[in-house]
């Protein structure tokens, strides 16, 4: 047993770590709850929620690590105060699947392992699940006798078969498809009564509807839980869930699972397809702001005005706000490494314009800008960010540029502003 807190001693660095009316027994802290809130966490203590404060509001990096790694008990008091100490990092409740490894399913499951929970994972590279597993297994707070956080699967089916709860974070509806489907290694060969398949990924709401009827068909229960946020809320813990289907599933998972990798959960009633909608609607809200401002950073160019006048005027008025804020200086400095990828955003467009097609909803902007992501695709793009879209955008009849390569402008970048 060790101490959770800020030093070696209770005395030194628990102390500042109180719950308030709670008994003596175990108690996971949310690390979600720490982020958001830096004086104040939230535990589950026999299926409740209750507060956890930290004293004289401090709550240094040191403790919130210590905090995510996981599990706690409330072990004592002090001086009318009680104080949680680490028992155990990781719990001995059945261990959580996890089916994708990418930009997004990688932060996931690292604020999963960091809740307390064992985890399964399997992802088509062998090798990312690899050093997932290396990164959490071998992290020097496990204990030599407790088994190691993170197991790896042999395939999909192999990961439902040995968990109760799967989260898949994948990219298409095709992909989804593949990956649960195959009549030999898919997620549903494993699917069984008593089993949740959770779908994070951005699909289309016939693909979720199709995936929930067949884990339905197989005794299974399904929730639709795609996310709103990219890598860093991933990383940290603040994504947005936005689910439907199975409401006892999402009940059990809210203020866990769900709390652990996100900063707040909708549920849109228990028929498929309420998330997958708020999603797009989201989606196709940012991808045409995203266009929006590459052609505005364009135009300004064009009119002698420097980027960097323009995110300052920006930044001051109604427009103000973190998408702007941290893509203006990426598509200035042509920096496209990677958070969310120009073939998802594009993809995210499709099945919104099919959407707006299927609801009879005329969607003239979004299918402008459509236009503009394919052809970034079609130039080369596409696993670079989603804001190289400003490559598309860019007027080359005013300069009478070719448009530049992928490898051109990667060199470019690195040149000038990445050392
Ligand atoms: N990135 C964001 O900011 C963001 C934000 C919100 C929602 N989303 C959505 O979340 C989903 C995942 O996004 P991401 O950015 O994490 O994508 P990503 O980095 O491209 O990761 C995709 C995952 O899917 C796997 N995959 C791809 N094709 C596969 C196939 N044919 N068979 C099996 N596995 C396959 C990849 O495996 P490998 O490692 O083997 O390639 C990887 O694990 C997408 O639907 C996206 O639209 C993304």
């Amino acid at each position: 047993m060790r101490w959770l807190g800020f030093g070696a001693a209770p005395t030194v660095g628990l102390r500042t770590v109180r719950t308030h009316s709670i008994q003596q027994s175990a108690c996971r802290v949310g690390s979600t709850a720490i982020n958001s809130k830096p004086s104040c966490a939230r535990a589950l203590i026999g299926g409740k929620t209750v507060s956890v404060r930290c004293l004289e509001g401090r709550t240094t990096p040191r403790a919130v690590r210590s905090a995510r790694r996981g599990v706690a008990s409330v072990t004592g008091h002090r001086r009318g105060r009680r104080y949680l100490s680490m028992t155990s990092p990781h719990t001995s409740e059945s261990p959580v699947g996890f089916i994708g490894l990418g930009i997004m399913g990688h932060g996931m499951a690292a604020n999963l392992v960091r809740s307390g929970k064992r985890l399964v994972v399997w992802n088509r590279t062998a090798s990312k699940a690899e050093a997932f597993a290396r990164e959490h297994n071998d992290d020097g707070t496990r204990s030599s006798s407790s088994p190691p956080p993170v197991q790896l699967a042999q395939s999909a089916r192999e990961v439902v078969e040995r968990c109760r709860f799967t989260y898949s974070m994948l990219t298409t509806p095709e992909v989804v498809r593949q990956v649960h489907f195959d009549p030999h290694h898919g997620t549903l060969q494993g699917m069984a009564a008593g089993k949740v398949l959770v779908e994070c990924s951005t699909l289309d709401a016939a693909a979720m509807r199709e995936i929930h009827a067949h884990v339905t068909a197989h005794s299974g229960r399904f929730l639709e839980a795609p996310v709103s946020g990219s890598k860093a809320p991933a990383e940290s813990g603040s994504l947005i869930f936005l689910c439907s289907g199975d409401a006892a599933a999402f009940k059990e998972l809210c203020d866990g699972d769900l709390a652990a990798m996100g900063k707040r959960s909708f549920f849109f009633g228990e028929q498929i397809g309420g998330g997958t909608h708020m999603k797009l609607v989201v989606n196709m809200i940012m991808g045409n702001m995203m266009v929006a401002l590459a052609e505005g950073v364009n135009l300004a160019e064009a009119c002698g005005l420097s980027s960097d006048s323009l995110q300052q005027v920006l930044q001051l008025g109604a427009m103000s706000c973190p998408l702007f804020s941290t893509k203006l200086p990426k598509m200035a400095q042509q920096d496209y490494e990677p958070n969310f990828p120009l073939k998802h955003q594009q993809k995210d467009m499709r099945l919104a314009l099919n959407l707006g097609d299927e609801k009879a909803v005329a969607l003239p902007t979004t299918a402008a800008a459509n236009e503009v992501y394919k052809r970034a695709r079609g130039m080369g793009f596409a696993d670079e960010d989603c804001c190289a879209v400003y490559e598309s955008a860019k007027d080359r009849s005013r300069t009478n540029e070719a448009p530049e390569s992928v490898a051109a402008v990667r060199e470019h970048a690195s040149k000038n502003y990445r050392g």
